[in-house]
């Protein structure tokens, strides 16, 4: 069976009401059903963390090692600055993909760069939950 570990980084708690003309009207919890039945159609298994605190990403990261076979993740504003995350992904070496729900590449400047995307095997960005069923999707394939 394949462990993936699923990670929800700053503010993504508040899918719904956050920006809606951004993010669409979907929850966090609508996207974590949707990928819990993915991941059971696929013989899978999920372990879902939101946190609004980067050291509780990082912690979570480390705690995959032994457990999980890949780490599916939306790092928030993070993706664009942290590289505690960053090293935090490399040192555990499992295989990462980065998704987000918005087009980043298509916003503000200072969205255009990701510090996590180096060490991912891919990144999924602008397709709303769509972002995270395929980036999920290649996971379970690897
Ligand atoms: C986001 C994009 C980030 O730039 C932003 O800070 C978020 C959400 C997305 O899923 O589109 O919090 O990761």
């Amino acid at each position: 069976m394949k462990r993936i570990l699923v990670i929800h980084g700053p503010n993504l708690n508040l899918l719904g009401t956050r920006e809606p003309g951004v993010y669409g009207s979907v929850t966090l919890d609508d996207i974590n059903q949707r990928l819990l039945a993915q991941a059971a159609e696929r013989g899978a298994e999920l372990r879902i963390v939101q946190s609004n605190h980067e050291g509780a990403i990082i912690d979570a990261i480390h705690e995959a090692r032994g457990w999980a076979e890949g780490i599916l993740i939306n790092p928030g504003a993070y993706t664009h600055y942290s590289y505690a995350i960053r090293d935090a992904i490399a040192a555990v070496g499992l295989p990462a993909v980065e998704v987000h729900l918005s087009n980043v590449h298509a916003r503000e400047t200072f969205r255009h760069t990701s510090v996590i995307a180096p060490v991912c095997r891919g990144q999924v960005v602008g397709l709303g939950w769509k972002s995270y069923a395929l980036g999920l999707a290649a996971l379970l394939d690897e």
